[in-house]
């Protein structure tokens, strides 16, 4: 698969994304990094699917004890270009199917990028092959609460990620793991703060109409999407909630 469409996005946003939106949001910076130190305390290398800016690289290197190498890979150039830390490698690649070796991996980490991810089922058995037995995988995504709201959330995500490809909740995210050679073996839940000006500011290539959308989807939300969802007005702003999840699995 050739993620153009993709690069082209996020050539437009890799500048700015580090310091915007949710990317450093330290809450869940530290989530993922709990996850690891607890499921894999001693991973000698580590690997970030999706890695981007570096963010999560970066965040993990004084975390964990013992650490050789933490490998950055990204099918975006301009994303990895931002990682300065000469400790951390990278590698333009698919997810899809990477240049590691069997077994190469201790930990895998991947935070927001599988939701852009054309063959899920390839991308979790790829992972499969290149961590060791026993290996883990640190998976975090925003996903929608497991109600009725789960439809109008999907609908909303789309306008907001046309790139998206898998709108999936905790349980999809667990299933796909599942069927394709993985344990879960813990939760962790999050949610953060958000509003369609950040949005915007995160994403650099919001066009008017898509705006126009995404505002009047909010505004019309029904009343039990609202409530769950924290939207209110706020001055010229909609601000709202957005919920995340950190799932650790085993290699089985
Ligand atoms: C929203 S950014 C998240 C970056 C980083 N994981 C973080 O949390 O700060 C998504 C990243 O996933 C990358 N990505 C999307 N699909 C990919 C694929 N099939 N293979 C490798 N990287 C991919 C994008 O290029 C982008 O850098």
């Amino acid at each position: 698969m050739i993620y153009k469409d993709l690069i082209d996005h996020f050539a437009v946003r890799a500048s700015s994304f580090s310091n915007n939106g949710w990317a450093d949001n330290k809450t869940i910076l530290q989530i993922i990094a709990d996850s690891a130190s607890s499921f894999c305390p001693y991973a000698n290398d580590i690997l970030d699917y999706g890695a981007g800016t570096g963010i999560v690289s970066e965040y993990l290197l004084d975390k964990i004890p013992n650490l050789k190498s933490i490998t950055a890979l990204d099918v975006s150039s301009e994303m990895l270009f931002h990682i300065k830390d000469k400790r951390i490698k990278c590698v333009i690649s698919s997810v899809e199917s990477t240049p590691f070796n069997n077994g190469q991996f201790d930990l895998i980490v991947s935070r927001q990028c599988l939701h852009y991810v054309h063959d899920l089922a390839k991308t979790i058995s790829e992972s499969k092959r290149i961590l060791r037995s026993n290996g883990i995988f640190v998976l975090t995504q925003f996903v929608p609460l497991e109600d009725e709201t789960k439809q109008y959330w999907k609908e909303l995500t789309r306008i907001r990620q046309p790139l998206r490809v898998n709108y999936f909740s905790e349980k999809d995210w667990i299933d796909s793991f599942t069927q394709n050679g993985f344990l879960p073996l813990s939760l962790k839940r999050f949610t953060i703060q958000s509003s369609v000006s950040k949005w915007s500011d995160h994403y650099k290539n919001v066009n008017e109409s898509q705006m126009q959308e995404y505002t009047s989807m909010l505004l019309n939300a029904p009343e039990s999407y609202k409530r769950k969802y924290g939207i209110v007005v706020k001055g010229n702003d909609i601000i709202g909630q957005t919920h995340g999840v950190t799932i650790v699995f085993k290699a089985n």
